[in-house]
């Protein structure tokens, strides 16, 4: 069988958690590819609320497996405050999760390091999430990382100790110390997870998919956070995008078959870079509160502002969307006027494609159409709806270039309306 793969076309935050577990049902396995705790999920089920880090969107349901890949980070310490708060709620997490053995490591030394580095960038920070990503995936690429799967083998401590070390090193080279507080914590967290499953999950995945399992590829960030594709380098470390897939699962591409593309209804952004449609008034004050946009990772504020086409069709086309997933319509329901960007001013002309770098001097064009003024009520037709809404949904689906598949209007598993 085939892997679909589900994403965010834009910052991050886009409602991903809640369509996965919508979604669930359909597969046999949803896997993350990439990324690792600084991706925050919101999922609410019966009213309780969890914030999903480093395990798959698909947890609540029984039957069905859970994979997290070799492309992601983990912090032990966080999985397993992930794993005892679903067990907590009745989860049964022992036989819902595999983990790959290839994943790598996020030592609490990362952590540092993501912190120095941050300072020392000053104003020129990138706002990461402090979760360790960039340092992470640095050693992942300079061939020094530590797999989690070598907790099993001898010489985990040596290891173990000798990249610390090395960490330590570089801190104090950059003028500042390392605080070791939450090292023991962190090795007896692996002594623990090792009561889970442990997968080659490259074998895993294609033996699954040869028996005839279905699989959802559940994406982290956005794909304007991809680390060669996003707004480098205000980016995160790994490649976000479909493409990201292969590497992170070990899946060939012919595996590949619906790719969800996940945007909200407007635009948000964690963290520093550029950011066209951003709105600094009482409008993108008023997105925020609507929208209860702080991020699920951090709970910083996020930057709120229009729907952004000229990213968005950037996004689809490096990603191949098939189906189109609007999330978060009903946080404008007390707009009169609704902005879009369908190009961007540049000093050489109006473009409607990306250029190559997003520079602060580049403008959004923005244009207005009517909102709707009035709740949307889940249960009935969407063809039932405001003339307006299915206005601006026709008018997503036609700058986007992409039929769209789901609407979300509200955080619960159920609100939302599935069209084509
Ligand atoms: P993710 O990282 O892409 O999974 O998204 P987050 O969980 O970080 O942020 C999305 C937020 O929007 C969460 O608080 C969700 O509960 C919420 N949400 C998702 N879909 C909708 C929707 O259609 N309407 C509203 N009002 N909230 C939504
Ligand atoms: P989910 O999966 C939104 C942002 C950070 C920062 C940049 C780099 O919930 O959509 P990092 O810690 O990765 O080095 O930070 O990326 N960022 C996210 N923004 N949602 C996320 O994940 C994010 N993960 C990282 O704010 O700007
Ligand atoms: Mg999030």
């Amino acid at each position: 069988m085939s892997v679909d793969v589900l994403l965010g076309l834009q910052w991050g935050d886009e409602g991903k958690g809640k369509i996965v577990d919508f979604l669930a049902d359909k597969y046999d396995f949803i896997a993350r590819y990439q990324g690792g705790p600084n991706a925050g999920h919101t999922i609410y089920l019966n009213g309780d609320k969890f914030v999903l880090h480093t395990i798959p969107s698909g947890i609540f349901h029984d039957k069905i497996g859970n994979i997290i890949g070799n492309g992601v980070v983990i912090n032990p310490i966080t999985l397993l405050a992930e794993i005892k708060n679903l067990e907590a709620a009745g989860v049964d997490v022992r036989t819902r999760l595999f983990i790959a053995k290839k994943a790598s490591l996020i030592l609490p030394t990362h952590i540092e390091l993501d912190k120095a580095s941050e300072q020392k960038r000053g104003d020129a920070k990138i706002g990461s999430t402090l979760r360790g990503i960039s340092p992470a995936y640095m050693d992942r690429t300079g061939r020094n990382a530590v797999k989690i799967g070598e907790i099993f083998s001898n010489n985990f401590q040596d290891k173990y100790e000798s990249l610390r070390d090395k960490h330590i090193e570089m801190i104090t080279s950059m003028g500042y110390t390392t605080d070791l507080s939450k090292e023991k914590e962190w090795l007896e967290s692996l002594e623990i997870l090792k009561a889970y499953t442990f997968i080659d999950c490259e074998q895993f995945v294609n033996d699954k998919l040869k028996s005839g399992k279905k699989i959802l590829a559940e994406g982290a960030q956005g794909a304007m956070l991809d680390i060669d594709y996003g707004t480098y380098p205000f980016v995160t470390s790994s490649n976000t995008i479909a493409g990201g897939v292969c590497a992170g699962l070990g899946v060939a591409p012919q595996k590949i078959k619906e790719v969800y593309g996940i945007t909200k209804a407007y635009c948000t952004r964690v963290g520093s870079g550029p950011f066209p449609t951003e709105l600094h008034d009482d409008i993108g004050e008023k997105l925020r509160k609507e929208g209860g946009e702080f991020g699920a990772t951090t709970g910083r504020p996020r930057r709120c502002g229009w729907i952004d086409f000229v990213a968005l069709r950037y996004a689809c086309m490096l990603n191949g969307v098939t189906k189109l997933c609007i999330t978060k319509i009903d946080v404008l329901n007390n707009f009169d006027k609704i902005g879009y960007c369908n190009q961007y001013r540049t000093h050489s002309g109006a473009t409607a494609d990306m250029p190559s770098y997003l520079t602060d001097d580049i403008k959004p064009e923005v244009e207005f159409v009517n909102g709707w003024n009035t709740n949307i009520e889940v249960g009935s037709e969407f063809s039932s709806l405001n003339d307006n809404v299915k206005n601006y949904v026709a008018l997503l689906e036609r700058n986007i270039g992409v039929k769209a598949n789901l609407v979300s209007v509200g955080p619960g598993r159920d609100e939302l309306f599935e069209l084509a």
